[in-house]
């Protein structure tokens, strides 16, 4: 297996950049993906409670900074006076929340794919975030190097809704189980992907998708041997912590 097997969709994606190396979510953590030969990444996008849009994961900033309480409860100022390095390693004491426009810049520079989720915490507006986020990632990045994806179907709805060309942006919808109505859910947004938790993921089910003719990309697997299975059900892509694993794998 090699990092990059299709120009389109590769088969080894950097969950949260290589977040196995570096802090997730971070310009180190797509940096580190990228020094590795992994050039896709999923990250996770949400606002900062003046609207700006950050790579984020949590709902509150405690587990991944040295700061407490909700995200949406900080600036732009408060977020980037945040370390979110140091919680991970020393190495990477001071490290500052990345937002969206810093990501795309040093994505679009490398020449690499990105698959942005869409994050809707509790209580949170998933019409605003997808309206913030949208017209960003398509000014940043070629239809073919971007998936949108998330489990929110009012953030899915908004950006097919902002975006009815499903060329020119390709939404994925996320699912933990893949529930029977799947194909409804995928064409009720005119999506490109489906993507499944791979612990939950049944081969009938994969390849119904397959056979459909969606991609199918599978989360969060870290263990290239319990994994094997998956990739003769048809599955696209893995969503790993630490897809060098995977490229050890034949
Ligand atoms: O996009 C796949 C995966 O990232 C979804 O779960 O919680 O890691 O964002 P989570
Ligand atoms: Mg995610």
């Amino acid at each position: 297996m090699t990092a990059t097997t299709s120009p389109a969709l590769p088969q080894l994606i950097a969950h949260r950049g290589l977040s196995a190396q570096a802090p997730e979510n971070t310009l180190s953590a797509v940096r580190a993906a990228h020094a590795n030969g992994i050039d896709w990444v999923e990250l996770d996008a949400q606002l900062l409670g003046d609207g700006t849009p950050v790579i984020w994961h949590d709902r509150g900033v405690r587990r991944c900074s040295n700061g407490r309480g909700g995200l949406h409860k900080l600036d732009l100022a408060a977020a980037k006076a945040l370390d979110v390095g140091a919680w991970f390693g020393e190495a990477f004491q001071g490290e500052r929340m990345a937002t969206l426009a810093e990501m795309l810049d040093l994505l679009a520079a490398r020449g690499m794919g990105l698959n942005l989720e869409l994050k809707v915490c509790r209580g949170r507006d998933s019409v605003a975030l997808a309206e913030a986020v949208i017209p960003r990632l398509l000014e940043a990045l070629p239809a073919e190097r971007l998936i949108v994806s998330s489990f929110d179907a009012r953030a899915l709805a908004t950006a097919r809704a902002l975006v009815p060309d499903p060329e020119r942006l390709r939404l994925g919808v996320l699912f933990e189980k893949i529930p029977k109505a799947w194909q409804a859910e995928a064409e009720r947004f005119a999506a490109f992907s489906l993507h499944a938790d791979w612990t939950r993921l049944k081969p009938e089910r994969a390849r119904a998708i397959k056979a459909s003719g969606y991609k199918l990309l599978c989360y969060t697997a870290n263990d290239p041997q319990a994994f094997a299975p998956c990739w003769a059900w048809g599955v696209d892509s893995v969503i790993s912590d630490d897809p060098r694993r995977f490229l050890a794998t034949t």
